[in-house]
């Protein structure tokens, strides 16, 4: 049976072309080596004729295909039959709007929203991808299925392995570079991890040579279902805005998934005639593991029509390797140096008019402090996202009053070891922790207090600090 009438695979470099049906399992073009697209022949399918079609929707959601976050946008995916679908109803997250944040960030009243998919069932946007992975895994047949992770990818994986039973999950992590809420996840869903001597750009690298040596299914986002799932976290931001698309928005970026699914959302739906323009797209590097930022902003690499001149990359790429140079962040989820996703992201960028900003550990602890202060919380990487905006509002890129959604890509019980450091009154373990990592301040600690065990002194501290 075909997955779908009308969905397709395709190259994404226009020089190349290649095509081939959805059943085909493939992360590159057999013929140039480049990314794939899914995409459809929308003419045969069911896309509504306006976003707001799919608030009815939600009044079906008995329905699993309705209840899920993901697949109640169905029409815009379209790569897989309804009842085929794996979903544990990922993709139920929320728009905040903070002014609390807001003005940290420097805007008006009422313009900073943030979308919180920390709040997925394992914890990271990376159900949105891994529901869609999981669909076409299973029904291409596949028995296992790997990835290279710096924790959320993995814990994903475990999670939609431990709850379909007959796809088996093989990570490989770096060695001391995960963090323990994200390892502990992947070990208690049962999934095979490999730690590798190496960072995630090692296991990266390993797990590609693996999976296609030994026919396993990757699921790291060069897989090209990933993102059509990961294009929904676009359609829930534009339906809390009540369809109206927002001006800016703001990303952090590691392995440029998102920014690449965020562009084909917005490019899609406007090719579509379902928005009347798109937002502006920000992507938001740590200074630790800035690739893109190097070479969008600094050395002028772009997607020029798919004619990306990628001599640029391979250039910085080597001077990386002379100089034995690795990437290095606290926000170890996005601690990559070298994005597979690097050709979609500068499609996206030229889409959405995008820009690229790199922000320091100190400031990505600072904002993350602030998210937390503000009632929401996430951790270290998604809190790049808020440092940035705030860079931008600073540089007067992004001006007070235009309406910014900051995406909070994982929950803040992810990595509880960089927040108790941060807050912590033990300057030792301060420095050991963050030190290290050129953070020197925690300028918004919440630091505890400590009192003897003395019902006076206790009073006396309540009163002294409340
Ligand atoms: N934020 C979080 C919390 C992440 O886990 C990741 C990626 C990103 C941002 C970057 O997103 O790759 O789409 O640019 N984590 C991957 C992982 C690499 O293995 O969990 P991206």
């Amino acid at each position: 049976m075909p997955l779908s009438d009308f969905a397709f695979q395709r190259c994404i470099s226009p020089a190349c072309g290649y095509t081939c049906g959805v059943e085909e399992v493939r992360v590159a073009c057999p013929q140039c080596g480049d990314l794939l697209d899914v995409l459809y022949d929308w003419n045969r399918g069911a896309v509504p004729k306006s976003l707001r079609w799919f608030e009815e929707t939600w009044s079906r959601r008995h329905e699993p295909l309705r209840f899920s976050g993901v697949w109640r946008f169905h029409e815009l995916l379209p790569f897989a039959k309804p009842e085929s679908v794996v979903t544990v109803g990922e993709g139920q997250t929320i728009l905040h709007q903070s002014d609390s944040i807001g003005s940290f960030v420097g805007m008006k009243p009422g313009r900073l929203y943030l979308q919180h998919e920390g709040m997925n069932p394992s914890g990271s946007f990376k159900d949105n991808g891994m529901s869609a992975a999981f669909t076409h895994a299973r029904a291409t047949g596949a028995k296992r299925a790997a990835c290279a992770s710096t924790g959320n990818t993995s814990a994903s994986l475990a999670m939609y392995c431990a709850s379909v039973r007959t796809i088996k999950g093989v990570i490989f992590i770096g060695s001391g570079k995960i963090s323990y809420g994200k390892l502990s996840q992947a070990l208690d869903y049962g999934a095979l991890t490999i730690q590798i001597a190496g960072d995630f750009d090692d296991a990266m690298a390993r797990v590609q040579e693996v999976s296609r040596d030994l026919g396993i299914y990757l699921v790291n986002s060069v897989n090209p279902f990933r993102l059509e799932g990961q294009k929904t976290i676009m359609f829930r931001v534009l339906e809390a805005l009540r369809w109206e698309v927002p001006d800016w928005i703001v990303v952090p970026g590691g392995n440029l998934g998102n920014s690449s699914a965020f562009g084909k959302a917005f490019a899609e739906l406007k090719a579509l005639g379902l928005v009347d323009r798109v937002p502006r797209l920000a992507v938001i590097n740590a200074s630790g593991a800035d690739t893109l930022y190097e070479l969008y902003e600094r050395r002028g690499l772009r997607w020029n029509g798919g004619q990306a001149n990628m001599s640029i990359a391979d250039h910085y790429f080597k001077e990386l390797d002379q100089l034995g140079r690795k990437a290095n962040t606290i926000a170890s989820a996005i601690e990559i140096n070298r994005p597979v996703n690097l050709r979609k992201c500068l499609r996206a960028l030229d889409d959405l008019q995008g820009v690229v900003r790199q922000v320091s550990d100190q400031e990505i602890l600072d904002a993350k402090a602030k998210v937390g202060a503000g009632g929401i919380g996430c951790e270290p990487a998604s809190a790049a996202s808020v440092a940035g905006a705030r860079l931008l509002r600073d540089q007067g890129v992004i001006s007070a009053d235009e309406r910014v959604v900051c995406i909070l890509t994982g929950h803040q019980l992810k990595d509880p070891t960089a927040t108790v450091a941060y807050h912590t009154t033990d300057q030792e373990q301060f420095n050991k922790v963050l030190g290290s990592r050129g953070v020197r301040r925690a300028s918004f600690a919440n630091r505890a207090v400590a009192v003897p065990n003395d019902l006076g002194e206790i009073v006396k501290a309540i009163n002294l600090y409340s």
